[in-house]
Order: C-alpha cells, then structure tokens, then sequence
C-alpha cells in the first residue's frame, strides 16, 4: 500500500485495471481480442489442481491476464501463434516486464512475464520454485489457448467437450522439457470439466474472470501520480484506436485540469478530474473499429452503437475505482445542460460542475483535431462553434466564459503532440 506524503491518493481495484489494461492491449495490433484474458483465466483453473491457495490462484489469474502486455504489433502477435518455440519471443518478454515494472501494484508479476516463453529446463536457477511455476504456468496456459483458438476455428462450437484432451495431446511430447509435469498433470485435471472449456467462450468469459476476481480484496490505495501514469497509458490506447483521436483523452485531460484551476476546485479534485479525463472514453474499446474509423457519416445504427460507449466507460471505472467520482464525471461527458446529451438525458442542476467542465474541455478539443474533411479550426472558429452551444443553453455558460478569456492557452494545450509515456507501448 503507497500512500505520498501529503495524501493525495485514490482507491483502485488492481484486478479490475488489470483487466482493463488486459483488454485495452488486446486492441493493439492483436485480432484475437480475447487470449489475455484467456490465459489468465486458463492459469487460474490450473492453480486450482495444483491445489493452490487462494492468493496463489489470483497471483497467476493477474499474471496470466497480463502475460503478453509487452505485444504490441500484429507481426509478433501472429510469430506468437505460429511456433511454439521462437527466437524473437525474448523481446516481448523483456519489454512486459519493463512495462509492468513501471505502475507499482503491476510490479509483482514482472518476472513471471519475464520467464513466460522459456523452457522450464532451462528456467534460470536463481528463481525461486514459486516464481518458476508461476512462469511455466502462463508458458503451458498460452500454448493450451493457442491449441484451443486453433480447434475453435476449424470446428463446431460446442466439438471440444467431446474433444477435453485433444488439445493437451499436442503439447504432451513437451512435457519435461517445455513444460514441468506437475503443471502438465493439474491441466490434465482441469481440461476435463466442461466449465473450463465453456468460460473459455466471449459470451463467459468476463463474467468468469469478474466472479473469480470478486472473491479477493484487490484494493490498493495509490498516489495520483502513479494512477494517472496508468490512465495516460489506457488513454493512449484507447485513441489510437481511431487515427482521429490521436491523444485526444491525454489533451482533454490536461485541458480539464487547467480549467478546473481557472474555477478554484481543489487540487484533489483537480486530479481527480484528470484520470476521469484520461479514461472518459475508455468504453469506446467496445466500438467496433469501423465505426470508430469510418471517414464519413455514421448512418442511425452506427450512432446507437457509438452511443453507449458513455455507459461503458461506467461501467469500467466504476469497477476500477470504486468510492471515486471518476465513473460519473466520465460516463456524463455528452450530457448537455438543455437534456439534448446523452446516455442519461440529464438537464441543468443535474449535472454537476466538474462533469461540465470536463464536456468543454472534450468539445474543445475534438474541435481542434483535424478531421478527414477539414483541416484544425483556428482558436476564433473554435470559440464562435462553442459560444453557439452556450447560447443555445447546452454548455455553462461561465466556464465557457473563463475557457474563452484563456483560448490561447487552451488551444495551445489541446493541439500538442508526443507523450513521454508512448515510449513504453511503442
Ligand atoms: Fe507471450
Ligand atoms: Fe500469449
Ligand atoms: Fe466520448
């Protein structure tokens, strides 16, 4: 538990950010949405043979769901899948271990990821014997779900409740030399439960991981600095996810923390305002890409899909951090103060003075961006498009007024490029 000395500090839950991060990454470069959290999920029912406790269960679920968190193109991610041995899988490896080396509560697994590709007879000596199961076991778990995506796609869905071994048999000849035969012989047992296989599916999968999550206490309090170095990361994901929204939560961050210091609010709430900033559009992971990337006009169905992503993002945030406002503030983006906005239709009092704060710092900045049919608006066009919706009773009018006396400033924060933190997903 870190707490900075003067108390600036939040509640996370870690194996819901865990979570998060696992399917955030998921995105980059990888058309397998699901193997992260998979493995973590394959780990977890392995442990459970292994007659690990309860603690050591959840240490390999994290570890699991966050194994390939230094994979980031879809090149290695395809090497990853085709051999089951491959020289260039080293690389991920160091660099997982580098990433999770970098956000404190993340620490713990960094080694396990470190080992998760190397032979467990050739796993170095120094390890302890926990640490070394631990990495064999993600090692055993990424090849069974490897083998499992493969018999998935060639037969029917249900084909591998009559098929329990025949994913493990290929992997047999391996055992002693790639995988320890202690770990071997508890996936043995827990390949034989239909459960195991079925949880494996999109439609169980998360509810699995939740109910598996939910029987340990993950909350951690954090500092705001390492909180926020985690949601710039998510951040970045979840932008570059459109070309259009090229750090565009990282901006309306910074944008909604220097407005709330033009209006007074505390610097608690400030920060408090930044990650929920960072993470606003964190639900739009759950956007199809060609919504997100459509140049053109989206027709009605694609507006409805695009629209839930508010409540996404709650649902998320409220899980990661639980007893903060950041859920709210986020999920209230696109409300407007007239009751136009959405999802909730919440009109003036209703909505409180940091979520107002956060929908113009959003607006300004998507103004700013370049989009397919034009270029960046100039700081007077933004303010004029703005001063229109303040005038038709949408956006509050007094913090528009301290955004516009500040223009300069703003525009300069919402057009900046570069993020030290990119450094690490690169
Ligand atoms: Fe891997
Ligand atoms: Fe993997
Ligand atoms: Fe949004």
């Amino acid at each position: 538990m870190t707490m900075s000395k003067d108390f600036e500090w939040l509640e996370m839950d870690v194996g819901r950010a865990a979570h998060t991060v696992t399917t955030a990454l998921d995105y980059v470069g990888v058309d397998d949405r699901s193997h992260g959290r998979r493995v973590g999920l394959i780990c977890h029912r392995i442990a459970h043979h292994l007659g690990w406790d309860r603690d050591k269960r959840h240490f390999s679920l994290l570890a699991g769901m966050l194994h390939d968190c230094g994979v980031s193109s879809t090149a290695t991610h395809q090497k990853l899948l085709d051999e089951i041995e491959w020289s260039g899988a080293e690389d991920h490896c160091l660099r997982g271990e580098f990433f999770l080396s970098s956000f404190e509560p993340f620490n713990t697994y960094k080694t396990a990821v470190r080992y998760h590709h190397t032979r467990w007879e050739e796993l170095p000596e120094d390890l302890s014997e926990e640490t070394r199961e631990f990495a064999n076991l993600i090692f055993l778990a990424d090849r069974l779900d490897v083998e499992y995506a493969i018999f998935s796609l060639s037969h029917e869905k249900y084909k591998i409740l009559q098929n329990k071994t025949e994913v493990l048999e290929n992997l047999q000849e391996f055992v002693g030399s790639l995988f320890s035969p202690k770990i071997f012989e508890a996936a043995r047992e827990a390949v034989q439960r239909d459960s195991f296989w079925l949880e494996l599916r999109d439609e169980y999968l998360d509810d699995a991981i939740f109910e598996t999550l939910d029987y340990s206490d993950h909350k951690v309090v954090l500092s705001f600095d390492q909180v926020e170095a985690l949601g710039e990361l998510i951040s970045l994901i979840v932008d570059a996810k459109s070309p259009f929204t090229h750090y565009h939560s990282l901006r309306v961050a910074d944008l909604a923390y220097t407005i709330s210091g033009f209006l007074g609010l505390s610097e608690r709430d400030r920060r408090t305002l930044r990650i929920a900033g960072l993470l606003h559009d964190v639900g739009k992971l759950r956007t199809p890409d060609e919504i997100l990337e459509k140049p053109d006009r989206l027709n009605e169905d694609e507006v409805s899909q695009m629209r839930s992503h508010p409540l996404d993002s709650k649902r998320v945030l409220k899980a990661i951090f639980p007893n903060t406002p950041i859920a709210k503030w986020a999920s209230e983006h696109h409300e407007k103060l007239d009751g136009s906005g959405y999802p909730f239709g919440w009109q003036g009092d209703q909505i409180d003075k940091p979520t107002r704060i956060l929908t113009i710092a959003d607006i300004f900045q998507a103004l700013c961006q370049i989009r397919p049919y034009r270029g960046r608006l100039k700081p007077e066009k933004v303010i004029s498009i703005m001063e229109e919706m303040v005038l038709q009773g949408k956006l509050d009018h007094d913090i528009f007024m301290l955004a516009k006396a500040n223009a300069d400033e703003l525009y300069t924060i919402a057009i900046r490029e570069g993020a030290e933190i990119e450094k690490k997903i690169a």
